[in-house]
């Protein structure tokens, strides 16, 4: 498999961590170091399938196809405005397809889980041209009276075209049964024979749990998989991971014994955008043309579940 496209769109709102703590008791200075986040997207007049529509039309125009020429659509989501029908028709509907779709839910780590997908498709024989889209809009989950999550995150979306290819050597995927550290419960309609109507539950996380799982899960999935590749720390060029906190992300290079300039971050542009946040820093180094050809490419992610996955491919593109 190999990536021949990327896009992705982000809404117009900035919104600081100023902001925030005139109606939140924070600061600017807590979230910044606690964190690293400064601003963060947040959809207001836009919405989030139109993002998504963007992102997937940049990420054709880059592979030079039509959306009729993609075999399948797998899109990673957690909330959008419709649970049915799924995110990924109704981008198809909009870019020209006529391919099976599907939403997956992997939260964060939804394009690690999207790329081994589309492989495995790839594999058997049964598509060829795939888009790999996220897009997320998990400032709808958290409850905006909670510093201890509203202040994490922000919206966005970004895809990949992927098509066959020897790029890709190798990814893993895991999921550990947590659901008590992060988890947000949505309201289902009353039932009269149901004897609990449940109403709603805005995002709970207990941040120093998911902390440790981050970097257990990431160190994890990077060691096993530099391992499967035959590589070392050092032989890779860029680890793009998750930007869930950018203490998470120094931990992680930390413990590999890594220079910064291989972690390229923007958590502190967009916050965490959960699926949506690797694709969308791989389109930025792709278009601001920091990928060079032949570049050993690393992407880490991890989330609520709790899920992680980690894949490792060449750069081909330019
Ligand atoms: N502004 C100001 N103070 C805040 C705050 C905020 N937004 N959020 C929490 N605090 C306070 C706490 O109430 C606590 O106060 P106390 O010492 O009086 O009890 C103090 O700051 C420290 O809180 P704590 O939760 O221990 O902070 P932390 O260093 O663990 O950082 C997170 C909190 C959430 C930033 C951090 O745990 C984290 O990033 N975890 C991972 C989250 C994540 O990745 N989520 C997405 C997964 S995909």
């Amino acid at each position: 498999m190999k990536i021949i496209g990327t896009g992705s769109a982000i809404p117009s709102l900035s919104v600081t961590n100023d902001m925030l703590s005139v109606f939140l008791d924070t600061s600017d200075q807590w979230i910044r170091t606690r964190t690293g986040i400064v601003e963060r997207r947040i959809i207001s007049d836009e919405n989030l399938k139109d993002l998504a529509v963007e992102a997937a039309k940049k990420a054709l125009e880059e592979a030079n196809m039509d959306g009729s020429q993609l075999d399948y659509i797998i899109c990673s989501n957690v909330v959008n405005y419709y649970v049915t029908p799924s995110l990924s028709c109704l981008i198809s509907g909009e870019i020209n397809a006529a391919c099976p779709c599907v939403d997956l839910n992997a939260a964060c780590s939804g394009f690690v889980y999207g790329l081994d997908m589309a492989q495995a498709y790839q594999l058997a024989g049964k598509a060829k041209n795939i888009l790999v889209i996220c897009a997320e809009e998990p400032t709808r989950m958290c409850s905006w009276k909670d510093r201890n999550t509203a202040v994490l995150f922000g919206d966005g979306a970004a895809a990949v075209v992927v098509t066959e290819g020897d790029d890709f050597k190798a990814s893993y995927i895991t999921a550990k049964y947590r659901p008590e550290i992060l988890y947000y419960q949505r309201a289902l309609e009353d039932c009269p024979f149901v004897t609990y109507q449940q109403r709603g539950v805005p995002m709970y996380m207990n941040g120093k749990e998911v902390f440790k799982m981050a970097v257990n899960a990431s160190i994890e999935g990077i060691e096993r998989i530099l391992k499967e590749t035959g590589h070392t720390a050092d032989q890779v060029d860029h680890y793009i991971l998750h930007q869930a906190n950018m203490r998470i992300i120094e931990t992680i290079r930390n413990q590999l014994h890594q220079p910064v300039e291989k972690f390229p971050h923007n958590i502190e542009r967009l916050g965490n955008t959960s699926s949506a946040t690797i694709p969308i820093l791989l389109d930025e180094l792709n278009k601001g043309g920091k990928l060079k050809q032949g570049d050993t490419i690393l992407l880490s992610g991890f989330g609520a579940g709790f899920t992680a996955g980690t894949c490792l491919f060449t750069w081909t593109m330019n």
